[in-house]
């Protein structure tokens, strides 16, 4: 075989996988020829050649005295537009609901794509300026946070404090001592789950309080995870007396109870619900929160109120990551502190409910006839139920191609089901970009709908 056409091939699959991977992306320009060659230990004529084959598929393209640059992608190139083609470049991986939740997370991240999908607010609608102020007043002030005692001090107190004194209003608030600060709600539930499960343990879900009641009778359940305010992707609310009957009978059969509280301050009501952990009485719940819906989910900072499971979550906690960003802790404590946080929570708990509302009547306006929703009274998710027979993985696959990605309804089951429903992410103010993308999702959803087949 000519060994010099492998080279040149070689590099063009090298080049062009970069360009898959997106490491290299369209505008980008490629390392020179001779740098090429010389890094490569290829001779200046094979790097050519392999250019002008990239070129020739369209891949790059040369511009005078200036070298070669990635070209934009037609759709049907673009990987994560066109799933066909990518499974022609990529490895095959089995298709499951984490390889397709990281589709939905990526499409998030691309400004051509309306942001229906991640639940996430806009950066418009968080303090930022305030964070970034406070930022260079603690960076400045606090050197010492910079230490090294990252696997001793998990915890800034002056933080602790505040997610203490935030829960004074509560049934029951936090103690001091039970709280475990955490890199986001995630690694918070992660900690849990790791501490009170094993693998093999079979989640539960459905939080019907009688339903669970029959399933404690009928197997070991190790653990019971759940959102009780503004659950997503539901919205729904359990109500107080149901908070404490489910606290109660979890504490009679030690089932440990983890709650994930992270939409609790986002209510539309005039109070702020009361988490399952405010009626505990023998620390059987852990509670874990983030600031990821409230001020901003780069921050990744959260904690898990641990009850008597607190001296083994600490454990979890320093042996996975040791502590959480001190000058983050530091900033955000700040933060909390000043009376800036109460007015924002009360801006942005009116900004979600009308953005909620408006999805909801575009929603309702322009989705075929039979089309279900919830009724959120907090967060700012929305459940939509399309008439039977619409698979929202079907339509997903259209609504991509056009920018308008969003959460199919089965990758909330873990057994296939909700495959007629999808959630969208209200977390944005509301525009004629929205409407129109709704007004579009409603004439693709009648598409691909069987009677239209
Ligand atoms: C119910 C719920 N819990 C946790 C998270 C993740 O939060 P964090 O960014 O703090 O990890 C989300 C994000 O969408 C969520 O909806």
């Amino acid at each position: 075989m000519d060994q010099r056409a492998l080279r040149y091939e070689q590099l063009a699959d090298e080049l062009a996988g970069m360009i898959a991977g997106r490491i290299l992306r369209p505008g980008d320009r490629l390392p020179s020829v001779r740098r090429l060659a010389h890094e490569k230990k290829l001779s200046i004529s094979t790097v050519v050649q392999a250019l002008r084959q990239l070129e020739e598929r369209g891949q790059v393209e040369a511009r005078p005295q200036s070298g070669f640059f990635v070209r934009l992608p037609s759709p049907s190139q673009d990987p994560q537009l066109a799933p066909q083609t990518r499974k022609r470049m990529a490895r095959p991986v089995a298709v499951d609901i984490n390889n397709r939740l990281m589709r939905v997370l990526a499409l998030n991240n691309r400004t051509e794509m309306l942001p229906l999908g991640a639940a996430l607010p806009a950066a418009e609608l968080l303090p930022i300026a305030n964070l970034q102020r406070l930022y260079g007043i603690v960076g400045r002030r606090s050197g010492a946070l910079l230490d090294a005692a990252s696997h001793t001090a998990l915890n800034h107190p002056d933080l602790v404090r505040q997610f203490v004194r935030h829960s004074l209003a509560w049934g029951q608030p936090l103690a001091a001592d039970e709280i475990v600060v955490a890199n986001s709600c995630t690694e918070a539930l992660s900690l849990c789950l790791r501490t009170v499960t094993r693998p093999g343990d079979i989640p539960r879900d459905g939080m019907s309080v009688d339903a669970l009641e029959i399933a404690t009778c009928e197997r070991r359940i190790a653990a019971c995870l759940l959102v009780s305010n503004f659950n997503n992707p539901l919205g729904s609310l359990i109500p107080d007396h149901e908070k404490k009957r489910l606290t109660e009978l979890m504490a009679a059969r030690k089932i440990p109870v983890i709650e994930d509280d992270i939409f609790g301050n986002l209510h539309f009501g005039p109070d702020r619900p009361w988490p399952v952990k405010s009626f505990d009485t023998t620390g059987n719940v852990m509670l874990c929160s983030s600031l990821s819906k409230t001020l901003s989910p780069a921050l990744r900072l959260g904690y898990v109120a641990a009850g008597r499971f607190h001296a083994e979550i600490l454990m979890q906690k320093t042996l996975t990551s040791g502590a959480t960003n001190p000058v983050t802790q530091a900033v955000v404590a700040r933060y909390l502190e000043s009376t800036a946080y109460d007015r924002h929570l009360r801006g942005l708990r009116r900004a979600y409910e009308k953005q909620v509302m408006q999805m909801s009547e575009a929603v309702l306006r322009y989705f075929p006839a039979g089309t279900r929703l919830s009724q959120p009274q907090g967060g700012f998710v929305l459940w939509v139920e399309l008439p039977a027979g619409i698979d929202s993985a079907a339509l997903f696959d259209e609504a991509v191609k056009v920018g308008i990605p969003f959460v199919p309804g089965d990758l909330f089951s873990a057994s296939g089901h909700y495959r007629n429903c999808l959630r969208l992410n209200c977390g944005n103010p509301w525009s004629a970009r929205f409407e129109e993308a709704i007004q579009r999702l409603g004439s693709l959803a009648a598409m691909v709908a069987p009677s239209a087949k």
